[in-house]
């Protein structure tokens, strides 16, 4: 059978630890979306394990896919993979032929259009996803299966690379030749212009391609996992990002360039709609909302300026002490940069059209632990628009950004020994913090599968193990 996890916020809900629970019952975990994007840290045997590409099972010995409906660095997987060789892991990853490859000039292009965007701009991670996917839907993308056919990938770059100098050069007035070329590694001068060059690119990308097929590690993604599931075997879907920023369902145009709802876990894996419903779809919910990058937020507190729309320091004192504990005790900052990120209470129009996007069977409830110790926990219950009340998101960000959050309040509930309540179980849970847990079920209509209450896996609550 199938388990698909789902964010069902705006990324960053505590997936991986969720993944990382119910993966021990799963044979194969398979990502369905996303390329680079998606930051997961692993920790197995006390060891940390830092993965942007590789799914998380991969570090538990588990076969790790990465379906049709990524878009995969080659540079980024070879790098993860040598690392946790090096470490002494023997990770099996396999990569779906119709994947779609990154390429040096999508990371070049990702960074040139967003400086130009200004407002626009979705704050991406400058990987070259969107103009991957692009290029995808296009029909001028190369996929992993071109690197296995030099003549095919040799075709399709001198077809597509001067398309792309010229979008560079003649559209956007950026030389390319000064432009860094895509090596993750910014110091790399050597590579300054070499993401342009048709026989660079195809001698470093059929170089991947005989590394792939050296490996054996190329899959029809479809049949691999179907046959997997006839063999009785347990498939986990693994999505990244989440539904408010899902290219369909999510607050165009701040958001990322592919499906994370679970529609996108059947066309991006080859597996059959009826198939992945016959499984469980579990929605991931942060305790809270957290979110990096502009555009409305309407259950927001504080403010961070730069992100925030019109943020002047103006918001009411006692709101940013309660945002500023929030982020402090979630640990809400940037990996990289450090930087804040916005933070706000539980927005249950958000939640109900991602419950209904991707027909949860199940939740899991992260960071309960963070709220402890407040007075009282709000909830947006609801939206206010144009004198009217609103159950779920309404479907353009201009209408999202006119909404006014209607809030219910909740008693707030203790700091407890968290490691206690996970292996003592549900009832363990303050009673107060239940409440607000039943609340959120009850809204969606799915039953709580597990709560998170500290970040390491032993420290959730599990109700339901999916698998059995
Ligand atoms: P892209 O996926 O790099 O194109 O970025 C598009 C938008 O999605 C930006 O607002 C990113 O901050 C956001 N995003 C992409 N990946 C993640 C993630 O894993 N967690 C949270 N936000 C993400």
């Amino acid at each position: 059978m199938t388990v698909t996890i789902v964010g069902s916020q705006l990324g960053d809900e505590g997936k991986g630890g969720v993944v990382d629970l119910y993966g021990d019952a799963a044979d194969v975990v398979a990502r369905y979306q996303g390329g680079d994007n998606a930051g997961h840290t692993v920790v197995h045997d006390g060891e940390k394990y830092k993965l942007s590409l590789v799914p998380s099972g991969a570090v538990r010995g588990k076969i790790g896919v990465l379906g049709n409906g990524c878009v995969v660095n080659p540079e980024t997987l070879f790098s993860e993979i040598d690392k946790l060789r090096e470490r002494g892991l023997e990770p099996d990853v396999r990569v779906a032929e119709r994947a779609h490859v990154i390429l040096p000039y999508h990371r070049v292009l990702d960074g040139i259009e967003e400086d130009e965007k200004q407002d626009l701009a979705a704050g991406t991670t400058k990987r070259g996803i969107g103009p991957t996917y692009e290029d995808k839907m296009g029909r001028r993308g190369i996929r992993i299966g071109d690197l296995l056919e030099p003549e095919v990938l040799r075709e399709r770059l001198e077809y597509v690379v001067p398309q792309k100098r010229a979008l560079a050069e003649d559209v956007f007035g950026v030389s390319v030749s000064d432009a860094n070329g895509g090596s993750s590694d910014e110091s790399d001068g050597a590579e300054v212009g070499e993401g342009f060059d048709v026989d660079h690119l195809y001698e470093t990308y059929r170089e991947y391609g005989e590394r792939l097929a050296a490996e054996g590690m190329t899959v029809d993604c479809g049949t691999f996992l179907q046959e997997r599931i006839d063999a009785g075997e347990n498939v986990m879907l693994e999505g990244a990002q989440g539904t408010s920023i899902d290219i369909d369902h999510g607050i165009y145009p701040y958001v990322t360039s592919s499906n994370p709802t679970a529609g996108g876990a059947t066309v991006g894996t080859g597996l059959g709609p009826t198939v992945v419903g016959q499984g469980e779809v579990i929605g991931i919910v942060k305790a809270y909302l957290s979110r990096v990058g502009t555009g409305p937020l309407p259950t927001e507190l504080g403010g961070v300026e730069g992100q925030t729309p019109d943020y002047d320091g103006n918001a009411p004192a006692d709101e940013e002490v309660l945002a500023t504990y929030i982020r402090d005790e979630g640990g809400e900052y940037g990996t990289v940069t450090g930087r804040p990120r916005r933070v706000g209470w539980l927005d249950m129009p958000m939640l109900r059209h991602a419950a209904r996007a991707s027909g949860f069977t199940g939740l899991a409830i992260n960071h309960v632990d963070v709220l402890a110790g407040l007075d009282e926990v709000k909830v947006g219950h609801a939206y206010e628009y144009e004198g009217e009340e609103l159950l779920t998101m309404p479907p353009t960000t201009e209408k999202w950004g006119r909404c006014e959050a209607t809030f219910r309040t909740f008693d707030g509930w203790p700091e407890v020994d968290w490691a206690d309540v996970a292996s003592e179980g549900y009832e363990a849970i303050p009673e107060n913090a239940r409440t607000y847990l039943e609340y959120v079920a009850d809204e969606l209509e799915a039953p709580i599968y597990a709560v998170g209450v500290g970040p390491g896996r032993e420290e959730t609550v599990v109700l339901e193990n999916p698998y059995e």
